[in-house]
């Protein structure tokens, strides 16, 4: 007979509960600032979350971009660096990693996505060319434009609507796609940029199905695609519990198999890799190789080192196998479901479904009488830190920027504050504890009036922008 599974106070929704596969070693103290200092702090960094001091800060879902916490094993490969200028054995264990798990052929190490971003867009943008891809990320169409070309978005329509449960939204619309190689030609575009959990969309992933027929179509026009793999492993985790046939593979397998039908990927290490520096750019094509490792010595570092130490490339290739552990990627997007699902339970709007990474906030619904350039997301996420010292990040017009051409606001679709998850870093009493402070400033909601840049920075604007509130 069948055990019935008790519902647990965890409230995982009477599921056999999954549990974190460590234990804690070590703790950093917290602490929850008074009212009077929070409402000081946040002037103080003129509304911008970016600007705060982290000792101000009770819990940081700022990012997952660096913030987690390594294992043992990797604290002890850190004892391991070889911190030779030129040869690391450490480049040589991270290159074997790379090409073990992710297939590629050659690998050049940066400091962080960004260093990889720049190299790539270097190597393959000309003035003139068009570059398609899955919805923009900041830094990486900064790189592209930068390099003279234009970031076109052929992600999914589904993708753009907050409330829609497509379980891919990150797919690539293929026929936006070919309509863009018809009207401008294939040798114009230099690649396809191919994110994995598309991190402006929410967290979504990309189905396998679509990277198949991406790289069918892609492969008929000679097209390049080069993807950001930044958060890939989770990706692979929404491929084998939602794609069918995939369920009995493993999260390695996966990873290999979707990486197969591209042709290099840039990596910001500090998000799946579990390490708090790093990144790489990984090619099959020896000339963009050549290309790149050429230019890394300008503006990294060596070419086995790229702007890392030999510790950090230890530490970075201990934790791309503990990344690719079923066990690992289970629990840590289970514990970012966990937070969704409570808000979903309290009819608070988020982007649906939960994607990877974090949790992130319709601002647009909740603050429906907040115009956008007023800054609603940008309000939301000092709100919740006023109201209890949680630091999460804008995602809307701030960090969509200007218009190169027009020079005004872009006016994305999606206005959202991202509450993001961290890896093995909070447990679930922070959870607990972070959906109780949306509840409360969801519930304040219709006090809140918005906010006016009061200056804006040149480039990525969202990082040092400052704003003041609209009494
Ligand atoms: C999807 C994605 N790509 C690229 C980057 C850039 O990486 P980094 O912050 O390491 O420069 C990030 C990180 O913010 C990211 O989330």
């Amino acid at each position: 007979m069948a055990h019935l599974i008790p519902q647990t106070m965890g409230q995982q929704f009477g599921r056999r509960s999954w549990a974190e596969p460590w234990k804690i070693k070590m703790v950093e103290p917290i602490r929850l600032v008074s009212p009077a200092e929070r409402e000081k702090a946040i002037a103080d960094a003129g509304y911008n979350t970016f600007l705060l001091r982290s000792a101000d800060v009770y819990i940081d879902l700022l990012t997952d971009s660096g913030t987690s916490a390594m294992s043992d094993r990797q604290w002890a490969g850190i004892m391991l660096g070889d911190e030779a200028y030129a040869g690391s054995r450490n480049f040589y264990h991270l290159e074997e990693t790379v090409q073990t798990y992710y297939g590629y052929r050659y690998l050049v190490p940066t400091h962080q996505g960004r260093g990889a971003e720049h190299l790539l867009s270097k190597a393959l943008i000309k003035p003139g060319h068009y570059v398609p891809g899955n919805m923009y990320f900041t830094t990486t169409r900064l790189h592209q434009e930068l390099a003279g070309g234009t970031f076109v978005d052929v992600i999914i329509d589904e993708a753009h609507d907050p409330a829609n449960q497509h379980p891919f939204k990150g797919n690539v619309d293929l026929d936006k796609l070919e309509s863009l190689i018809k009207r401008v030609g294939a040798e114009n575009i230099p690649y396809v940029s191919l994110a994995g959990t598309v991190n402006m969309a929410g967290g979504q992933p990309v189905s396998m199905a679509n990277v198949r027929a991406l790289h069918a179509l892609c492969d008929r026009y000679g097209v390049r695609i080069y993807l950001d793999a930044t958060r890939m492993i989770e990706n692979a985790f929404f491929i084998q519990e939602g794609e069918e046939g995939y369920a009995d593979k493993s999260i390695a397998d996966i990873l290999k198999e979707f990486c197969g039908y591209t042709d290099g990927a840039w990596m910001s290490a500090k998000k799946d890799h579990l390490v708090n520096i790093g990144g790489w750019l990984a090619v099959n094509d020896e000339d963009v190789f050549e290309s790149a490792r050429n230019m890394v010595v300008v503006y990294e570092g060596l070419h086995t080192y790229g702007g890392m130490a030999g510790r950090d490339m230890e530490a970075l290739a201990i934790g791309i196998t503990e990344a690719v552990q079923d066990d690992h990627i289970r629990a840590r997007v289970g514990q970012v479901r966990y937070l969704g699902e409570l808000l979903t339970d309290w009819e608070i709007p988020i982007v649906q479904p939960v994607g990877g990474h974090a949790v992130f906030l319709d601002a647009k619904r909740i603050y429906s009488h907040v115009p956008q350039d007023r800054f609603p997301a940008q309000t939301l996420a000092a709100e919740l830190y006023l109201d209890s010292g949680i630091r999460a990040m804008e995602r809307g017009i701030v960090s969509a920027g200007r218009d190169p051409e027009t020079g005004d606001h872009r006016y994305p679709a999606l206005e959202l504050v991202r509450l993001t998850i961290p890896r093995r870093v909070y447990t679930q009493a922070h959870m607990d504890v972070v959906a109780e402070a949306v509840k409360a400033v969801y519930d304040a909601r219709d006090e809140t009036r918005g906010l006016k840049m009061v200056y804006e920075p040149k480039y990525l604007r969202f990082f040092q922008a400052r704003f003041e509130r609209i009494s």
